[in-house]
């Protein structure tokens, strides 16, 4: 029988483990990840949110539900739909409930549902709607609190100035009464890092290393007793990384080194195209339909 996420989640946060978990921005990134996990022996899940599909290549939540069945063995993978937000990186309203419900009938094993950018009330009567739908198929729910920024189009406030003030960092009282009262099974906190870009030229460019204020991370483990979730898991310090992992962090999201990996191979075809074509020419030169019959 197929052990439980929430089971698997909460004994990793017993253990201390963390649990990867891959954003797949083209669809041919599951394969390598899903041969890596079974070389190494090691549990992640397969996560894919709006973005990888409206910005990038991984088409629609049914086609990375297929592929990932393709390579998927329930030993070392389960799927996780990421990030579904009530209002989005561009300001627009979302269709939440009806992209939850299609991922629960995809047979997706978990969902987030992203009320970051809403007041606090409004956040968590969002995210107990989305426990209410989930819970009844046994699906384990992430929601978030606080700002974890970097997805927003235009340039972030300096880095090192984020840092210092905390802004949009998870406040402690508001995280004990999310929980409490949403029922939410793991919660993605702010407590410094930033997610990679992913419109404009910032997209294909290196992260700043961002660190972790691990004293905050403390107060919100002790005071929400559930799995907290790390998010802009692409380029932190090795050092932060670790220390989370050691004070509360169970589950950890990375994207934008994984796709920028992918589509630097991606460029490398385009390269190879671009001889072939531009500086052999070989365009008309032995044209096939002279040469084949039929
Ligand atoms: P990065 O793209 O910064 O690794 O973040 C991924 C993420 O948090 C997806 O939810």
């Amino acid at each position: 029988m197929k052990t439980s996420l929430n089971k698997i989640m909460r004994s990793a946060q017993e253990k201390g483990m963390v649990i990867p978990a891959f954003n797949i921005a083209h669809l041919p990134m599951v394969e390598p990840i899903a041969r890596t996990l079974k070389n190494t022996k090691t549990f992640c899940l397969i996560e894919v949110a709006r973005p990888d599909i409206e910005k990038f290549g991984a088409k629609s939540f049914a086609a990375v539900a297929r592929e990932y069945r393709k390579w998927t063995d329930p030993n070392f993978m389960r799927l996780h739909l990421d990030h579904v937000p009530v209002i989005d990186e561009d300001g627009k309203e979302v269709e939440w409930k009806k992209i939850i419900e299609e991922a629960l009938a995809l047979g997706y094993d978990s969902v987030m549902i992203d009320g970051s950018r809403l007041p606090l009330k409004e956040n968590i009567a969002a995210t107990r709607e989305v426990v209410q739908i989930a819970h009844k198929k046994n699906v384990p729910v992430e929601a978030e609190l606080g700002a974890v920024l970097g997805h927003e189009k235009g340039p972030l406030p300096p880095y090192e100035e984020l840092f210092k003030t905390g802004k949009g960092f998870t406040r402690v009282d508001e995280a004990k009464k999310f929980v409490e009262e949403t029922g939410v099974d793991w919660l993605s906190v702010a407590i410094g890092s930033i997610h990679g870009a992913i419109s404009g030229a910032a997209k294909d460019k290196a992260k700043v290393e961002a660190k972790l204020n691990i004293d905050h991370l403390k107060k919100l483990k002790e005071i929400t007793g559930v799995p907290l979730v790390l998010h802009g898991g692409s380029g932190i310090n090795r050092l932060s990384v670790l220390e989370g992992i050691k004070n509360g962090i169970t589950k950890i999201n990375v994207g934008t080194e994984i796709r920028q990996a992918y589509e630097k191979g991606l460029d490398l075809g385009l390269k190879i195209e671009k001889i072939i074509r531009d500086y052999y020419g070989i365009e008309g030169s032995a044209n096939t339909l002279c040469l084949l019959d039929g």
